[in-house]
């Protein structure tokens, strides 16, 4: 084996694995290596993975099967992410052709890793428990130029019945504010437009150091006072901890965009208490409406499991009720998969996967006609989108609005990066089709001036 010259990341999984891989491939490229133009030409190939669901761990475990037959001696092949913590060493059974398996909590090690590799010729496995705060997030390697993900806390401390999370990523470590402040501001200075919070649970930020005095909305106030923050966002929040000061402060900051994802999981509280959601039906409508009550312009997103165990039809309905009476702009829906390891799996998995499948159908067809509802509305009006790039078509811009809706419209390369009044005149699936305002009113300056 010889010393690595290019690497390629193959990301699974959902943002905090995205920023992992940034900050690997900033690391490997501060070694002196560079990106491969694809995944065979690559002297070291990288699987960062996901363990939410089956079908993300069956993606890779196919693909490394797949790679074993045809393995290429040259080539050094690793593991991270969430089914790195999920399998541990046991990855090496499987695949003899593997030659490390690093956790979540270890990505500083990757460099160390590499060396141990290539010195000792030997299979190395890194998983620890806890992350200690000491990577370098200054070195992530970021493609986009205009939005960024930004972590401010690792791990989860809740526990839901279902989920592999708090085993993969470990118990919550928030990351000090000053640090936080100060990569903001380097991306700001460097031209990023738009900052997304990152953590499996924002809104417990701060609370595992109560010595710093700095919960979640005390940390939006900071970074909505650095000079030319545009837009700040954040992802995931757990309903449990939404409080008030984070919906005041939704209202009260300019840059702190109106879209909260706000996951409910299941409309029946038998289910939400089973799944270890802590809160009941009832209270998480309160919420909303408290939320709604400050912020009235505000969008809501979500995530439903369907056919956990023993979900009973009628309990389904409630699902379908909430969704039709909360009226949330975007909803992941997700029939639910048995994971190793979690409290759920005592629970006989009893829900025939044609019955999930079937709910699942039905409460997106649900969602899709609350959605199209939705956009309709929209028509006629003008928003604020932040425009990211080419759609991809290569004709019409793409932006957002403060909400997360897409919107595309006519206009020239130089408008990627600004802010754009676009007034929507129609839709397409999901997509909003629309036109700057200010050109319009240039044209018409101009045809009355003739
Ligand atoms: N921290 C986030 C969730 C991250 S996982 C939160 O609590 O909102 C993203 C979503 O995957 C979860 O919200 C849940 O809806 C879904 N999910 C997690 N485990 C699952 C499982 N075992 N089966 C099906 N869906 C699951
Ligand atoms: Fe998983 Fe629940 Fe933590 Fe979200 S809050 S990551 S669903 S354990
Ligand atoms: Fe998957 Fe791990 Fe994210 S399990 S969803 S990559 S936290």
């Amino acid at each position: 084996m010889h010393e690595p010259k290019t690497y390629f990341i193959r990301t699974y999984g959902c943002q905090m694995n995205e920023l992992d891989t940034e900050i690997m491939a900033g690391g490997l490229q501060k070694k002196g290596l560079t990106p491969a133009a694809d995944e065979e030409s690559a002297d070291l190939l990288i699987f960062n993975t996901c363990s939410i669901r089956d079908l993300a761990e069956r993606k890779v475990m196919g693909k490394l099967g797949r790679m074993g037959r045809a393995h290429k001696r040259h080539q050094i092949i690793g593991v991270t992410g969430c089914m790195a913590m999920a399998k541990k060493e046991s990855l090496f059974r499987k695949f003899p052709h593997l030659d490390f398996v690093i956790g979540t909590n270890n990505i500083t090690d990757l460099g160390p890793v590499l060396d141990e590799v290539l010195y000792t010729n030997k299979q190395i496995v890194k998983t620890d428990d806890r992350f200690e705060e000491n990577l370098d997030y200054l070195v992530a390697q970021r493609d986009n130029k205009i939005k960024a993900f930004v972590s401010i806390i690792r791990g989860c401390d809740k526990f839901c019945t279902y989920c592999v999370v708090p085993y993969t990523r470990g118990s919550e470590v928030s990351r000090p504010p000053a640090s936080i402040v100060e990569e903001c501001q380097k991306l700001v200075d460097a031209g990023y437009k738009e900052i997304t919070l990152l953590g499996q649970n924002v809104n417990s930020y701060g609370k595992d150091q109560p010595e710093w005095n700095c919960l979640f909305h005390d940390l939006l106030y900071q970074l909505d006072k650095i000079p030319g923050m545009e837009r700040i966002r954040f992802m995931t929040s757990h309903p449990i901890d939404i409080t008030r000061e984070l919906m005041e402060a939704i209202r009260d900051l300019p840059s702190l965009c109106e879209f909260v994802h706000f996951p409910i999981q299941a409309g029946s509280s038998r289910i939400l208490k089973k799944m270890h959601r802590i809160y009941t039906k009832e209270q998480y409508l309160e919420k909303v409406d408290m939320l709604r009550a400050i912020v009235p312009d505000v969008s809501l997103g979500t995530d439903i499991i369907v056919g956990f165990p023993t979900e009973t039809e009628a309990e389904f309905q409630e699902t379908c009720d909430v969704l039709k009476q909360i009226r949330y702009s975007l909803a992941f829906i997700f029939a639910y998969s048995p994971r190793k390891g979690t409290p759920a799996m005592r629970w006989k998995d009893d829900i025939p996967e044609e019955v999930k499948l079937d709910r699942l159908q039905r409460l997106t067809a649900i969602q899709d006609e609350i959605s199209n509802e939705e956009r309709a509305r929209m028509l006629g009006n003008t928003y604020e989108v932040l425009v990211e790039r080419f759609n991809k078509d290569g004709k019409m811009l793409k932006g957002r609005t403060r909400c997360w809706k897409k919107v595309i419209f006519e206009g020239e390369e130089s408008l990627i990066g600004s802010v754009q009044k676009i007034k929507v005149h129609s839709f397409s699936h999901e997509t909003l089709i629309g036109e700057r305002v200010g050109k319009r009113q240039q044209l018409l300056t101009l045809s009355n001036s003739i």
